[in-house]
């Protein structure tokens, strides 16, 4: 049977009169999908299935909230469990305990833990403890980082033509929506990332303004894109000599890159830890873990941290299902994804030699990203605004898809690999890029 999405157009003629850009998130609409997305109906492992009974190897992953893959008989059981005694109170309960307490195992610096829906929440309670631990009105992030949607940090992370983007040693700071507080981006500092003297320099001209200094511990909204050698190190200590809190957003890489994130893989310490995606395998479940001087102002009276959804009964259940088999067996699941990772890179970049395609795979473990430019190597986002053809990686992944291969079609999101893929996923997939290249 030839290729249809038929009824996913049909499906999609319908929202046009309900819903705005056919989902509920633009990055799902057909800013990405071209003329209309794809309507997904169900999925299995590493699976997914559309409306139209195609069926996809899925890469996507709901952007990273699927580590275990899909519908992994360990999160069914647990959600149906908390689903059939009570998905929510808003009290407290001891499932949230056990989450904390297993985050506390995990996780280097969580000595405290307060959980919330997503990394957007998680990232505005880390930036207001900051503030007011520090009694600091400024914040430091990074050109081409996302940390969520909320209006102090919407600046800088999409991508530009590298004409508006201003010197590197005085970026323009550039909002990334409509609709914001005018003042919001104020307090707001950028600097490009990867570049230990910027970020000095920007230090040295807010002397004791700074409340904290943000980052993604891989650059996960450009692609993929790792931190210099000892770059991490040496903003941690800038930040800590200069009594700036070190706020590290593992939204993306929480849980993925190993155990306990970017923070044990590249040895830090940071003050703050933001946790999103990963966490609730599919349940919308974040976290702040961090120092206990800093997190215990979160106290009544101190900094205020609210939310009716925090710590639901039913993403508990699926958390602690999700942490039970993410370190099974000596942390196993790591170690197969970061294989499969390995063999799938390393094919992509073979073929994509073999058939004289000018493509860099850029990956630090089961995060990978294809990157359509003739330069060596990405590592920043002023290189992905000047040297990445977003418009022939988008052609690439639509024409996946007739062969059953899912991507996001976003160049600045990513790909992962999750428990659920196979070797044989690996092998079908290459295949078909393979054939979707011809
Ligand atoms: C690094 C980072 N921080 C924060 C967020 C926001 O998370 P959420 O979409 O769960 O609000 C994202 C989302 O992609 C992210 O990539």
């Amino acid at each position: 049977m030839p290729f249809s999405t038929e009824k996913s157009r049909q499906i999609y003629e319908r929202t046009l009169g309900v819903l705005i850009e056919a989902s509920s998130s633009s990055s799902r609409g057909p800013a990405n999908f071209g003329k209309y997305p794809i309507f997904m109906e169900r999925a299995r492992g590493s699976r997914i299935y559309d409306v139209d009974g195609n069926e996809y190897i899925d890469w996507m992953m709901a952007f990273g909230a699927l580590p275990l893959g899909h519908a992994h008989p360990e999160i069914v059981e647990a959600i149906t469990e908390a689903a059939t005694t009570g998905a929510h109170f808003a009290t407290a309960t001891p499932v949230e305990l056990e989450v904390a307490e297993m985050l506390q195992r995990i996780v280097p610096n969580a000595e405290r833990v307060r959980f919330a829906n997503t990394g957007t929440e998680a990232v505005m309670a880390a930036i207001r403890l900051a503030r007011g631990v520090t009694g600091r009105p400024k914040l430091l992030k990074f050109e081409g980082h996302y940390h969520g949607w909320h209006d102090d940090l919407l600046v800088s992370s999409n991508v530009l033509p590298p004409s508006a983007l201003g010197l590197r040693s005085d970026p323009i700071k550039i909002p990334d929506s409509s609709g914001l507080n005018r003042t919001a981006l104020d307090d707001t500092i950028v600097v490009p990332w990867n570049d230990l003297p910027a970020l000095q320099h920007a230090i040295e001209n807010h002397p004791s303004q700074i409340a904290a200094i943000i980052t993604e511990g891989i650059m996960a909204n450009m692609g993929v894109i790792p931190p210099a050698d000892g770059y991490l190190r040496g903003l941690q200590e800038l930040a800590k000599a200069n009594g700036i809190l070190f706020i590290l957003d593992e939204t993306v890489t929480g849980f993925r890159i190993a155990p306990g994130g970017c923070q044990e893989y590249y040895k830090l310490s940071p003050d703050l830890v933001t946790f999103g995606k990963a966490l609730g395998c599919g349940l919308p479940v974040a976290a702040l873990c961090g120092r206990a001087d800093v997190m215990d102002a979160l106290q009544w009276g101190g900094v205020l941290h609210y939310g009716t959804h925090n710590g639901s009964r039913i993403g508990m259940h699926a958390a602690r299902a999700n942490l039970r088999v993410l370190t099974r067996d000596n942390n196993a699941s790591f170690r197969h994804t970061w294989r499969i990772a390995e063999r799938l890179c390393a094919g992509y970049r073979e073929l994509f030699k073999k058939k004289g395609r000018a493509v860099v795979v850029q990956n630090v473990g089961p995060m990978f990203q294809l990157m359509f430019t003739d330069q060596p190597t990405i590592r920043d986002y002023r290189d992905f605004c000047q040297f990445v053809d977003r418009a022939a990686f988008q052609k690439f992944v639509l024409s996946l898809f007739p062969f059953g291969v899912y991507f996001s079609p976003s160049a600045a999101l990513h790909s992962i690999v999750t428990l659920a893929h196979t070797d044989q996923d690996v092998d079908l997939t290459l295949k078909a890029a393979g054939k979707a290249l011809e």
